[in-house]
């Protein structure tokens, strides 16, 4: 009898249980009036992909928006997204509610670089791991790098100027490079950073190949690479570690590290993000410098105004004060003003992807969970309530600041990019060098945007750089 008793009971629970599921779920249902953005999801699983490549993705985006407003779907590479023009959606899934959204990249490419790597995490190690990239690229940090960095710059410049043609993306990505290896090791042995340097260059090259584990493949080749990178990295942080030498750079930083249980990281979780820095650091710095380039060589009066800017910095210095300080960058008004407006215009980096972790609602539109979302930078950087008259590069707006939240270019919010100011400062010292001691001319055709797979001018804009006097 008791035994019936428990179960009736037994029974009369998971039953009241289940109608509270379905309970909860049927208002759960009633709650989401919200609908999904307007938009057109092209084909089932191809999507919009193919129209999304076949033309140039940023006509593609801005006719999207045209048509359907800030906010509207579409599928891209079998993944349904919403995409968000407007700076306040920007800074919704950015700034305002992260948690609610993920980083998402593809597992092969998560694979490259090092699942550990930062970019791709939330949460509590995402938090550490940004803490140390951020103290190793802080102002004071970059500081004490100028005259490194000015170094690169010089010998970088005098190898581009022997009167051969040089493809200037290529070129501008070896100092990004080296310049990357300075900041993230300090110091570093010849044969060391050339090691590094051939290994990443194939492993770059499988970035974007398909992914497959078949030998001989670009992809398979990137993997090998990356392995030997592992084992290049080890073996610089086993010198380190009984030389004791442990400095502020980033690799002191992930060597330090100790959580509160007193735990240290692991090999991976180093070298991961190591790549990854490398990786977020090179590619991103050479294009704008490209664009920089191109700009200034298509404006010749503003080539004039800057040069005079940067000679004026030469004069002013009085024999035993040479070479570049960081209280000198900061007296450059205009090359920075460049710099700014070279970041709007070209927006390299064109949107960003995140994944909804829960269904989301904004702007009574629903977001579902799994959905992809992506904040699109260049349309915010190219509407003219925000900028007037967009496509025109023009330095100057900059002597007002933007609208809140309508500039971007290095991101918001909690993944916004820790590297910003090592990138303006690597980008100030080397264009006073090649703007108080080189001429440059463009060869060829360089009114087409080649995507590599930032977009940047076609042939990687080639040039060839005289010294002069
Ligand atoms: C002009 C050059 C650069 C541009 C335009 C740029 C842009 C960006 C943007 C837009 C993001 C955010 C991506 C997102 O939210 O999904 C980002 C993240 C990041 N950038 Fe940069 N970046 C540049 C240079 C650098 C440099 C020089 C470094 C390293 C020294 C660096 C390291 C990083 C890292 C580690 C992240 C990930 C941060 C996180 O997830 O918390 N970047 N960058
Ligand atoms: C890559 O790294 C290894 C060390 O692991 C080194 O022996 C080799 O020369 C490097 N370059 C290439 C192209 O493999």
């Amino acid at each position: 009898m008791k035994l019936f008793t428990t179960i009736f009971y037994l029974i009369m629970f998971l039953a009241s249980l289940l109608s509270y599921c379905l309970f909860k779920k049927d208002k759960r249902r009633h709650k989401q009036t919200a609908r999904l953005p307007p938009g057109s999801m092209g084909w089932p699983c191809i999507g919009e992909t193919l129209q999304m490549y076949s033309q140039d993705p940023n006509i593609f985006f801005a006719s999207k928006q045209k048509r359907y407003g800030d906010i509207f779907k579409t599928r891209i590479l079998g993944y349904p997204c919403v995409m968000l023009a407007s700076p306040e959606a920007a800074r919704f899934v950015l700034v305002t509610h992260p948690h609610l959204f993920k980083p998402t990249y593809p597992k092969s490419k998560e694979n490259l670089i090092g699942p550990s790597a930062l970019f791709f995490h939330q949460g509590n190690y995402h938090a550490r791991m940004r803490k140390l990239v951020q103290t190793s690229f802080s102002p004071e940090a970059s500081r004490k790098l100028i005259t490194d960095i000015e170094n690169i710059a010089i010998s970088s410049l005098e190898s581009w100027s022997n009167g051969q043609v040089i493809n200037t993306f290529l070129q501008m990505k070896k100092f990004a490079f080296e310049v990357g290896v300075l900041s993230i090791f300090g110091h570093l042995e010849k044969k060391y950073t050339q090691e590094l340097k051939e290994n990443y260059s194939i492993l770059e090259k499988g970035y974007n190949c398909f992914p497959t584990s078949l030998p001989g493949t670009a992809y398979h080749k990137a993997l090998m690479a990356r392995r030997r990178l592992n084992r290049i990295i080890g073996e610089i942080v086993q010198e380190r570690k009984e030389k004791k030498w442990l400095a502020s750079n980033l690799l002191g930083q992930l060597l330090n590290f100790r959580d509160e249980m007193g735990n240290t990281l692991s090999d991976e979780q180093i070298s991961d993000n190591i790549i990854g820095v490398l990786f977020a650091a090179q590619d991103t710095t050479a294009s704008v410098l490209t664009w920089i380039l191109k700009y200034l060589h298509d404006d010749p009066k503003l080539l004039d105004f800057v040069k005079a800017e940067q000679k004026a910095i030469c004069e002013s210095e009085n024999g035993e004060e040479r070479g570049l300080t960081w209280s000198k960058t900061r007296q450059m008004p205009l090359t920075y003003r460049i710099i700014l407006e070279t970041l709007r215009k070209a927006s390299i980096i064109s949107f960003t992807f995140r994944e909804a972790t829960v269904d989301v609602e904004y702007e009574g539109y629903l977001i579902p969970k799994g959905w992809k979302v992506m904040p699109l930078f260049r349309n915010i950087h190219h509407n003219p309530e925000f900028f007037t008259d967009p496509g025109i590069f023009d330095p100057f707006r900059f002597e007002n600041p933007p609208k809140p939240n309508t500039y971007m270019p290095f991101g918001n919010g909690i993944h916004a990019c820790p590297g910003n100011e090592l990138a303006k400062v690597e980008m100030l010292v080397l264009l006073h060098h090649m703007l108080t001691k080189y001429r440059w001319e463009l060869v060829g055709s360089t009114n087409f945007i080649q995507y590599s797979p930032f977009p940047i001018p076609e042939h990687g804009l080639q040039a060839r750089f005289k010294k002069e006097i």
